[in-house]
């Protein structure tokens, strides 16, 4: 008896040093718990994650190779954000029927369309494998033995998981940095088709101008349904699959987000490191995120000047510079975040103490040794990363490395040769590669730099003159003359000079970065798991929770709007009247269907939810995410979190860390009154 309550005190004890910060394991929530009811969630620890009932598990999905979903009915429809769903949405578009444009609404169950190479992957169980991964390990061996026997050890666990049923993925996961292992056990469905999606200019409304930002009005969500075998099994695609009945599903709650409610986000976040030594923050707040962002600056200018004079260009980059914009803001406001949190000081603070407390223990001298590890690698992996956002990112190389691959293994290129072309403007390609070749020049030193380059650099006098010869010679800008080429001409694209600068940096990383990057990133790896262990034992009564790893995660919080600089106060709620605000038919980012100008204009909607934020630790991967209320209901989707918190894959400060979620309401408003697909209700269920 004594012991339970010793137990439960400490539990209690066990807070995370910032309120709000974490995203736990579902099996151990049980830790939880506690504070989860305290801060008003009403549900228990089994309705969560539970192995032996239908737990709340059950009705989320990774969606695809990095989003999240949700069921919300007993016949499999699924949840997630448009921006998830939008290469599969591209994928039936076309100029008859432009989906990414207009939208799409299937009006009946036959007219869902089907997604090759689409997975959702349900969590089975998960469980702690520490002991059987490292069965045979004794602390003799060295890292590469133990390696080699948790390798073996996983294999055999992998091998037995995936026995207990159909269609079953297994994988054992390093979880604090390897002091523990995890067994995850997925069931996957390949047969998910795709339902309905609104157009982009309400599912992608304010673009990459709003992205990462707030106040934001993005309806980011598009509708998916699970298709099974007759035994409810998954199988391949097949005319005579039918919906999927799961073993749980959402509850909508149409009370929706006030200030203050309690907010629990259950998803798979992609990778955090809160963990990590001074050095390597501020690697990546003084180094790394400053020069990529200036690399980017440079690309996406250039993208932005073509964009703007010509309307087929526009469409052409549209969706590559929202890949480069994307990382590129983030990182603005991870170096930011870092710089005004101070981490980079109170981690060295923090590693005084630690240095003091580790004399004389077995992590004495930790410290010293990441950060000579780092010293040393830093060099070499800055290079790396100005190679590859510098170099790499040309298009022109991109393609000559593409078709050579093809063309060697005997692959045809019309495909290949034919989806470059159509999205390619050599202007803006021609024009990016001067100004990286010149970059590059300028921010590599100069003992770093490939003899290729500097040979050539001195040949040609400028990057622009090396730029126009490269330009002018190379067969590649010639799409006649690449589909004329045949397995046999392996010689001619070898000595294209398009595809020799291609090849000499590559060459120059693997044998001279590599090699330096991936001995030094093992042994930070190793030690990192000392180091997380050691910071386990120096804080004892603090509670730890393992960095992402696209495993299942909850993270609770609540509704609350933030300060992000001096006089400027953000409220947590957004609405339609905010769009209308916005709409400008000649802006892109902001012109919205002409029936929502209508609806609106009707009268009575200026008060409908858009999209609301949270506190909730959340992060890459996190999209599609459902957000549940204190009743364990689904009031929103997450989709983003705001600029000002994106170090909150390092360090998580209550005070801005936001995640944003479209409100629930606003995908029904959208459903019902732009879709009219509010069939679909019918097979919803709502709490409220
Ligand atoms: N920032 C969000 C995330 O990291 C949304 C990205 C998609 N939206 C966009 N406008 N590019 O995935
Ligand atoms: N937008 C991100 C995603 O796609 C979520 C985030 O980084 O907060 O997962």
């Amino acid at each position: 008896m004594k012991r339970i309550f010793l137990l439960a005190a400490l539990v209690l004890l066990l807070q995370p040093l910032r309120a709000d910060e974490g995203m736990w394991l579902p099996v151990l929530i049980s830790q939880r718990i506690g504070d989860m009811q305290a801060k008003g969630f009403k549900l228990s620890a089994e309705d969560i994650y539970s192995v032996n009932q239908a737990s709340l598990k059950d009705a989320v999905v990774l969606f695809g190779g990095g989003c999240t979903g949700e069921v919300v009915s007993d016949e499999g429809l699924l949840l997630t954000n448009h921006h998830c769903g939008y290469g599969y949405i591209q994928r039936h578009s076309s100029v008859e029927h432009d989906y990414l444009k207009d939208g799409f609404w299937a009006m009946d169950r036959k007219s869902e369309l089907p997604n090759r190479g689409l997975t959702v992957s349900f969590l089975e169980r998960m469980e702690d494998v520490t002991a059987e991964a490292l069965k045979g390990y004794d602390k003799s061996m060295t890292e590469s033995m133990r390696d080699s026997v948790v390798r073996a050890n996983s294999a055999r666990l992998i091998q037995n998981a995936v026995k207990e049923g159909k269609g079953l993925r297994a994988s054992v996961e390093a979880l604090y940095y390897g002091n523990q292992y995890f067994l995850f056990v997925y069931k996957i469905y390949r047969d998910v088709r795709l339902v309905g999606a609104p157009p982009s200019s309400i599912g992608k409304f304010g673009g990459d101008t709003d992205n990462w930002m707030w106040p934001r009005h993005t309806g980011d969500f598009s509708i998916f349904r699970i298709y099974a075998g007759k035994d409810n099994e998954p199988a391949d695609y097949s005319e005579d699959n039918v919906p999927f009945r799961p073993r749980k599903s959402f509850k909508i709650s149409r009370k929706g987000a006030q200030p203050g409610d309690f907010t629990f986000v259950y998803g798979c976040p992609g990778s955090t490191k809160e963990y990590v030594v001074s050095d390597d923050v501020r690697y990546v707040a003084e180094v790394s995120d400053p020069q990529k962002i200036d690399l980017r600056t440079q690309r996406l200018d250039i993208m932005k000047k073509y964009m703007a004079q010509d309307q087929a260009v526009r469409i052409q980059y549209s969706s590559k510079a929202a890949g480069v914009s994307n990382a590129w803001k983030k990182w603005q406001g991870e170096a930011k975040g870092i710089q005004k949190m101070n981490t980079v000081a109170s981690k060295q603070a923090f590693e005084a103490k630690f240095r003091q407390w580790a004399k004389g223990t077995e992590y004495d001298g930790l410290v010293d040794k990441l950060s000579a590890l780092y010293e040393k690698r830093n060099p070499y992996y800055h290079a790396y990363e100005i190679y590859s956002e510098s170099i790499r990112p040309i298009e022109l190389l991109q393609f000559a490395g593409n078709v050579r691959a093809a063309l060697s293994a005997k692959r045809p290129i019309d495909g290949t040769v034919e989806s470059f072309f159509k999205d390619y403007y050599q202007p803006i390609d021609e024009e990016i590669c001067a100004a990286m070749l010149k970059a590059f020049d300028a921010s590599m030193e100069d003992g770093f730099k490939p003899a290729y380059f500097k040979e050539k650099m001195a040949q040609y006098g400028s990057a622009e003159a090396w730029q126009k010869d490269l330009f002018s010679k190379s067969l590649f800008t010639d799409k006649a003359k690449v589909l004329a080429l045949t397995p046999d001409d392996i010689d001619k694209v070898t000595s294209d000079p398009a595809y020799e600068l291609s090849d000499a940096f590559n060459e120059w990383y693997i044998e001279t970065l590599r090699p330096v990057i991936s001995e030094t990133g093992e042994q930070i790896r190793l030690l990192n798991r000392d180091y997380m262990r050691a910071q386990m034992e120096f804080e004892p009564n603090k509670a730890f929770y393992p960095d992402a790893n696209l495993t299942l995660r909850v993270a609770y919080g609540h509704v609350q709007g933030y300060k992000p600089s001096d006089a400027v106060e953000y409220a947590p709620v957004s609405t339609l009247k905010g769009i209308i605000e916005k709409d400008n038919p000649d802006i892109f980012d902001y012109n919205i269907p002409q029936v929502l100008r209508d609806i609106y204009a009707e009268g009575g909607h200026e008060n409908q939810p858009v999209c609301f934020l949270a506190t909730n630790h959340t992060s890459g991967g996190n999209s599609g995410s459902p957000v549940i209320n204190s009743d364990g209901n689904l009031i929103g989707i997450n989709f983003d979190r705001v600029w000002e918190g994106t170090m909150s894959d390092i360090v998580f400060d209550p005070d801005v860390c936001r995640n944003i979620s479209i409100d629930i309401r606003y995908l029904l408003f959208v459903v019902d009154k732009i879709g009219h697909a509010g069939y679909l209700f019918n097979e919803m269920n709502f709490a409220d």
